[in-house]
């Protein structure tokens, strides 16, 4: 897989406009969603109003899709693809996804597959896409309750990320961005680990978090060009999931929805809880983990009653292998024990202990 280029910048007009030269290209499709139409747009509106001056020979379209994670289905798949089709895309066509995890996920599956690919350039516009989804070239569709069940490994030509999209992100949608930070942090090393505990994201400006994003997106970028079709290293990356979606289906199911970031710093937790007992990660940082989770996060509250539950959501993981749950752990922050395979009873007992530490 090619490296994508990553650009960290405040000016994403400009970057825009560098690449859209860069990337020779017939026809440029702009993917929004029905916010980031709103919201974001306007961020881009200098490279979208300068557009056909500099590019006479080329047409800029938009698109604009739904913005929920119920809209990324084969449905809407489909209605880009007859767009693009409809509106004379070719091969040499570019697309621009300018959005959410969602978004970029659906947009980059759409182009990967259009005419058997065409180049898109990703734009992310919550702190989660920026840090996860936008890089590293996961792109796909859900198919009925089965997250991410299509796709393919298609990177984009670029990947610009710019904190100036994040102006308009609520509190939740900050903290569940900076979950998946939190878990780079604790692949690579204390400094970084102790710098992001220390961070006060709901206060953050461009000038601090842009060089801590680019910071965390640069520890994504080592696992993928070493392992970019998760077939070893990558699954690092996996770390606070495997409890994380428990929790977030769980939620889910009770009708009570938590955004993806908030599980996974539960999960976090537990698989920290995990990592001590069988690992050795040591016990003072996963309990000093677990006292800023709970008091960032809040605790996720659940009883003896839920275990088996949450238990049976964790055997659907897509991780799992015969029958077997799998985890990734860690000795330490920066090393990581991959594909540990965990009993019902080691769950359970992890379950008691996140309890005992949240205080529930
Ligand atoms: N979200 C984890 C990965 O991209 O591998």
């Amino acid at each position: 897989m090619i490296d994508q280029e990553v650009v960290f910048t405040n000016d994403i007009s400009k970057a825009l406009g560098q690449f859209a030269v860069k990337i020779p290209h017939d026809v440029l499709y702009l993917l929004f969603d029905t916010e980031t139409i709103k919201y974001c747009m306007p961020v881009i509106a200098d490279f979208m109003n300068g557009y056909d001056a500099k590019h006479p020979d080329s047409k800029c379209k938009t698109i604009i899709i739904g913005n929920t994670d119920a809209a990324k289905n084969i449905a809407t798949l489909t209605e880009v693809w007859q767009t693009l089709s409809d509106t004379g895309a070719s091969r040499h066509s570019l697309m621009i996804n300018v959005g959410g995890g969602m978004l970029t996920d659906l947009g980059g599956f759409a182009a990967a597959t259009f005419k058997r690919g065409i180049k898109f350039i990703n734009v992310p516009t919550t702190l989660l896409g920026a840090v996860d989804a936008a890089v590293g070239g996961k792109t796909g569709v859900n198919l009925g309750n089965l997250k991410n069940e299509l796709g393919a490994f298609a990177p984009a030509s670029a990947v610009l990320i710019s904190t100036t999209m994040f102006e308009t992100l609520d509190q939740e949608n900050l903290l569940s961005g900076y979950a998946e930070m939190l878990k780079h942090g604790f692949l690579s090393d204390n400094e970084t680990l102790t710098e992001l505990l220390n961070y006060d994201i709901l206060h953050w400006d461009k000038d601090t978090l842009l060089p801590m994003l680019e910071k965390s997106v640069n520890v994504k970028r080592r696992v993928v060009r070493q392992d970019p079709y998760e077939q070893g290293l990558r699954k690092a990356l996996n770390l606070g999931h495997t409890f994380g979606h428990a929790f977030e289906s769980w939620r889910l199911s009770q009708g009570k929805p938590v955004l993806h970031g908030y599980a996974v710093a539960w999960g976090l937790v537990c698989e920290l809880i995990v990592s001590h007992q069988v690992c050795g990660f040591p016990s003072a940082l996963m309990q000093q983990v677990a006292a800023y989770v709970r008091d960032t996060y809040g605790p996720v509250h659940f009883t003896c009653d839920d275990y088996d539950a949450l238990y049976e959501l964790m055997t659907h993981d897509k991780k799992n292998e015969a029958g077997e749950i799998y985890c990734s752990l860690l000795h330490d922050v920066g090393s990581v024990a991959l594909n540990h395979s965990l009993s019902k009873e080691q769950i359970l007992t992890t379950y008691d202990i996140f309890r005992d530490l949240m205080g529930i």
